[in-house]
Parts: structure tokens; sequence; C-alpha cells
């Protein structure tokens, strides 16, 4: 039976990754911050012939809450075969908020969280027989910048300018992971599914959440029609060490997104943030 830990896996397209894989008979632990969804998830489960579902609870912008998750899925589970990482939670308008850590709330969820499962559960991964990470995020859109000198955005703050640092954070976090732990067999993928109709515009304030999901209705692609090309490639994973793609298309990683150098300059950094 496949081990399969999906961050995000309450809701959108980890939720439908996650019922996919519990039809394809796999052990699925889907981690969330809201119980009632985990507890959603696991209803629709129970009523599904094959799988195994576990919710996990736990609030992923928190540096100490990834990593005592990463610890204890390691574990509980010395073979995890996918890991597919979909935790987010947009905060594009409002002031700067940080987390009971200190750091910038969408740098701590939507990349410090990724880091440390990531590279936490490497072990774990490295032990199955085609592992796979797949971090689901936006590469390939040209926007956003590393704020080399104040990554946590002190100065000059703007929601989008936080949620964008933190996507290309994760393109570096995918080719810094290639580097780092090249020859191990495990495959990185950064994935751009386009737009797709899920649960994000309930974070959104109104009447932007209406406008959102009123364009959803009319040009976004459906969770299980997003999901077909994320579970090829999660299941025939390329050989390359790091590979990024937007939806079926394969991306260059030429040019600044995916620098070497800055992707080792920000793994570095990042190790010296976080703690333990
Ligand atoms: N939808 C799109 O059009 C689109 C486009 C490009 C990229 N993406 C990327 O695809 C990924 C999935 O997006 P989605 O649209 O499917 O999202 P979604 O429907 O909003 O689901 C987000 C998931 O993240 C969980 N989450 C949020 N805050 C959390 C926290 N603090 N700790 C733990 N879990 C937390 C949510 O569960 P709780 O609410 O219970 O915490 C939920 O399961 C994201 O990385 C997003 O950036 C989406």
């Amino acid at each position: 039976m496949q081990t399969v830990v999906i961050t995000g896996g309450t809701d959108g397209l980890g939720k439908g990754l996650a019922l996919h894989y519990l039809r394809q008979g796999a052990h699925v632990i889907a981690v969330g911050s809201t119980a009632e969804k985990g507890q959603a998830l696991l209803a629709e489960a129970k009523a599904l012939p094959t799988g195994r579902a576990d919710f996990v609870r736990s609030d992923l912008t928190s540096v100490a809450a990834s990593q005592d998750l990463a610890e204890r899925l390691a574990g509980d589970h010395p073979v995890v075969d996918k890991l597919i990482l979909c935790a987010q939670r947009y905060r594009l308008f409002g002031d700067r908020v940080t987390t009971r850590e200190g750091f910038e709330h969408s740098f701590a969820l939507a990349y410090l969280s990724r880091f440390v499962l990531s590279h936490g559960l490497h072990d774990a991964l490295r032990a199955a027989r085609r592992p796979v990470i797949m971090n689901v995020g936006t590469p390939g859109v040209p926007l956003g910048r590393i704020h080399w000198d104040d990554l946590q955005l002190t100065r000059t703050y703007s929601g989008a300018k936080a949620s964008l640092q933190s996507f290309r954070a994760n393109d570096l976090l995918g080719v810094a992971f290639g580097v780092l732990h090249a020859g191990s067999g495990v495959s990185y993928i950064g994935y751009n599914p386009g737009v797709v109709s899920t649960g994000m515009p309930e974070s959104l304030p109104q009447p932007l959440r209406a406008a959102t999901k009123a364009f959803f209705t009319m040009f976004a692609t459906s969770v299980p029609k997003a999901i077909a090309p994320m579970t090829a490639l999660l299941d025939d994973p390329p050989a390359e060490p790091f590979a990024a793609y937007w939806q079926k298309r394969r991306l260059s990683l030429d040019g600044r997104a995916f620098d070497g150098q800055d992707a080792l300059r920000l793994h570095d950094l990042t190790r010296e943030l976080i703690p333990r």
C-alpha cells in the first residue's frame, strides 16, 4: 500500500488528490488546520471501497508544528511514496501578519512549511520505490522576487508581494532540493495547475470573493480535470532530481526563477532562520 502525504489535503486540489489516491488503494495522510474539513474528508473516505485515510490537524504557519509533523510522520511511516504540498491561504489584503514565531504569514505557511516537510521527510521518501515530492504553486509565472535584504518584508509589505515572494521561494526550494539530494532517487516537481476552481476564494474579502467565484465558474478548470496531469506526473515522475511543469508543459529551468546560486543562497538563509 502506497503512503501519500498531502498538506492541504482537505480542500481543493489536495482533497481531489487525496480522494484519487484513496480510490487507488493508498494510505493517504491529509494535513489541514481545520478539524471540520478533516472530518468531512474522513467521512467521504469511509464511503470508498478502497484506501485508508488519516487526517492530521496541524497549523503549518508554525515552523515548530511543521517540524513536529515531519518528525511524527517520519517516525510512524518509514516509507513515504509521495509528498504533495498544497497547503496555502492567501493573504492578499490587509496589514502584515506575523506568526507566533515572528515570520511573515505567507513566507511561513507557503514556503517554510514546505521547506521543513520536504527536507524532513527525505529519508522516508528515499526508502520508497519511486519517491516524488510535488510542490504545487506557480512556477513559470514571471511575477514576484526574493527580497534578499528583507525576507520578512518588514519595510515594504504588501500581501501580493508576500504571496509572490513565497511562490518564487518555492521555485528555488525545488532547485536546491534537487542539487542537495541529487542521486537519492527522490524526484522533486514544481507544479503550476493553472486556474482551478477550489476553496481558494473563501479566504478573500468581499466583493473580491464573489467576483473570483464567478470567474472560477466561467473560466477555471474543475478539480477532477486539473488533477489528471498531476497524478500522471506523480505516478511516473521525471528521472531528473528537479523539474517544473505548468500543467502538462515542462518548463525550461533557464532564467532567474530557477537560478542554482540563488537556490542555495536561499537554502542557507532559511536554515539560519529555522531554530533546529
Ligand atoms: N486554485 C488555483 O487556481 C491555483 C492556481 C495556482 C496554484 N495553486 C496552488 O495550488 C495549491 C492548492 O491550492 P487550492 O486552490 O487547492 O487551495 P484551497 O482549496 O484553498 O485549499 C487549501 C488547503 O490548505 C489548507 N491550509 C490552509 N491554511 C493552512 C494551515 N495554516 N495549516 C495547514 N493547512 C492549511 C486548507 O485546509 P484548512 O482550511 O483546514 O487549513 C486546505 O486544505 C496552493 O499551493 C496554491 O497556491 C492553486
